[in-house]
């Protein structure tokens, strides 16, 4: 069983009912607890969706809802790191296809896969908020901007020594 099937920890489950129990509604502890599971685990599955939806009071279906509308959110596993390469129409004009393109040859995967050795995962994501300085991504929590073929190549080499 890995990891993502096993139930969520009773400490992991007393902090998301202790956040509930702050909000004047237990579903405004819906990000922040999705979170809190996500930073335990990397992705949210779906069991450990049912429950964190069992605890705030909400249905599987509602509490999806929320988690699939948060780019920052996973639902499905990703690698170590996870460089997201904004898609909208700044970073395009300013480059980002070319960029895209060099980083899954580089990778040797598509977007939205992730490298056989699990260490980078890349997803498109809309505009975050870089415009100025496009083409923009984040990598891991971290904003990247004015990024070039150097700069990846150097990301890349960073990160697959980063654990
Ligand atoms: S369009 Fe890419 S950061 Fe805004």
């Amino acid at each position: 069983m890995s990891t993502a099937d096993a139930s969520l920890p009773a400490r992991l489950r007393a902090e998301i009912l202790g956040l509930a129990a702050q909000e004047p509604h237990p579903r405004g502890a819906a990000v922040a607890a999705l979170r809190l599971v996500q930073a335990r685990f990397g992705w949210v599955s779906t069991g450990h969706l049912c429950e964190v939806a069992g605890l705030l009071g909400m249905s599987a279906d509602d509490l999806d809802g929320i988690a699939t509308y948060f780019n920052l959110l996973f639902r499905r596993p990703v690698g170590r790191h996870v460089i997201m390469l904004c898609d909208s129409v700044s970073c395009w004009i300013m480059g980002r296809e070319p960029l895209c393109a060099h980083l899954c040859r580089a990778l040797g995967i598509q977007p939205g896969e992730t490298t056989a050795d699990n260490t980078i995962t890349v997803l498109p994501t809309v505009c975050i908020g870089h415009c100025d300085h496009a083409p923009a991504m984040l990598v891991d929590s971290t904003l990247h901007g004015d990024v070039d073929t150097a700069c990846l190549d150097h990301l890349i080499d960073m990160l697959r020594n980063t654990p």
